[in-house]
């Protein structure tokens, strides 16, 4: 309390003096004719009110939005997969195993609305809670303020706003940093706050075989090539492939189904095959880092040419800066092919820039060119993965069996990074060796130790 407070409550107390005169002292005797402040009902409303606040925070409303989308999302790929359904009704065994998965959609559905109804219960439960806690609390302020002579609720009050204008002042000046993430006219996207999943996970037709792979959808699909995806094994040595495979649908790459195969070469590895897994496809054709050479390879899948073009010559390659922690090297990942709203990247170090991350914007004409290059100081080694939202790269790290965390993004628009970002990725396997944003559903791709993944990036 400030001294003024003290002075005001000094005068209006209602006291009582006696004044005696005993020798030559003077002596004031004090009584204060009030009943004691309850200051413990004070004390309780208090902690009532900071346990309310606790419980209903902006996270659990966050889990709500969560299900809500996750609920959505598989909503829709039901619908298209009953569409797809009623085309294949000719074909009996077809017919059926789309049945099955149908099956198997739905019960996923019907358990997302279980939890749904769970937080939905809870937030019920939760809120009545609160009503009946918030009208506890006014009585005891009503009672509070009748014993209030001294205005002690009322300076303390206003203390207690004083203060916490002084901590928001504090934190305004603190908070030197700006989020990392897109003003709003660029890609309407908020901040990124969390990653939701996985959504869907599973084997491929491959099963446990490849342990390396990569897969998702063209990021600029002709028309009609919308729903196919694609899926790349690097099926020598954990390094090497040489084709592409391609499914109608989710549900057909699921279960492998009707794969169409596209090959580079008929032999692995051999000149201009693919080194690595972090690959991309975009307006149907896959960029690479090109076998034994420091240069991308853009296959152009309808006619099956490669063009290449160079990166600088001393850009890692040959396992010279791929993605690691300390337990393992991501063997061959020298150079991450990433796509976001505004096309295709690559994204690898160079010897003069230390083995720091690099990333050049590749233009995707035919041949392929490097665009604008912005240099970074994330040491490529201590990344296991890098992705981009909207002209911003993130890069992840491994934290333990389950969990990779987000800790890095470097904005190219105002070439700002910061190494304080905590998101955190919830695993199924121990390894991540493939990771994309698909701008199209703004879901991430992950191929996990033979399994692929899709998780939800949630903006603010
Ligand atoms: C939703 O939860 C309530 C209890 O919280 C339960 O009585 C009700 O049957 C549930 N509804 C569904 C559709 O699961
Ligand atoms: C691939 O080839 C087709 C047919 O020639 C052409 O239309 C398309 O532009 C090519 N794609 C790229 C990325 O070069």
């Amino acid at each position: 309390m400030s001294r003024s407070d003290i002075f005001i409550l000094m005068i209006i107390i209602p006291l009582t003096f006696f004044q005696s005169v005993r020798g030559k002292n003077c002596v004031c005797d004090l009584k204060n004719s009030d009943p004691a402040f309850p200051e413990h009902k004070l004390t309780k409303v208090e902690t009532t009110s900071r346990q309310c606040i606790e419980r209903i925070t902006s996270e659990r409303i966050t889990e709500l939005d969560r299900l809500l989308l996750g609920l959505q999302q598989r909503i829709k790929q039901l619908e298209e997969n009953v569409v797809v359904l009623e085309k294949e009704d000719d074909t009996n065994l077809y017919g059926a195993v789309s049945l099955r998965i149908i099956e198997l959609e739905f019960a996923e559905i019907q358990d997302l609305l279980k939890k749904l109804n769970e937080t939905i219960g809870n937030y019920h439960h939760l809120n009545a809670q609160a009503a009946t806690q918030l009208e506890d609390m006014k009585d005891t302020m009503g009672e509070l303020e009748e014993f209030d002579n001294m205005q002690m609720i009322k300076k303390d009050r206003e203390n207690q706003r004083v203060k916490r204008g002084l901590e928001e002042c504090k934190n305004k000046l603190k908070a030197t940093l700006p989020p990392p993430t897109v003003l709003p006219g660029r890609c309407g996207l908020g901040q990124m706050v969390s990653v939701a999943g996985p959504r869907t996970s599973s084997l491929t037709a491959y099963s446990t075989s490849y342990s390396y792979g990569a897969w998702g959808r063209d990021v600029k699909p002709a028309r009609g090539d919308e729903n196919k995806y694609w899926l790349v094994v690097l099926s020598n040595s954990n390094v090497y492939g040489h084709f592409v495979r391609q499914y109608g649908t989710l549900s057909t790459l699921l279960l492998g189904i009707g794969p169409k195969d596209t090959y580079i070469s008929g032999s692995n590895p051999t000149t201009n095959t693919i080194q690595g897994s972090n690959m991309v496809v975009y307006a149907n054709a896959l960029y690479y880092n090109c076998y034994n050479t420091y240069s991308v390879c853009q296959f152009n899948m309808t006619t099956r040419a490669v063009s290449t073009v160079a990166l600088p010559s001393d850009t890692g390659y040959n396992n010279k800066f791929p993605f690691a922690h300390l337990g393992t090297t991501y063997s061959y990942t020298d150079m991450d092919f990433t796509t976001d709203e505004s096309g295709v990247y690559v994204i690898y170090a160079t010897t003069s820039n230390f083995g720091n991350v690099i990333i050049t914007k590749v233009e995707t004409s035919n041949p392929p060119v490097l665009g604008q290059t912005w240099t970074t100081s994330l040491h490529k080694k201590t990344a296991t993965n890098t992705f981009m939202v909207c002209g911003v790269l993130y890069a992840t790290r491994y934290l333990d069996k389950e969990t990779e965390q987000i800790f890095y993004s470097y904005d190219t628009e105002t070439k700002k990074e910061r190494f304080d970002l905590k998101i955190n990725i919830k695993k199924m396997k121990t390894n991540i060796e493939y990771l994309n944003y698909d701008p199209r559903d703004r879901l991430l791709y992950i191929y996990s130790d033979a399994y692929i993944l899709t998780y939800e990036l949630v903006f603010q």
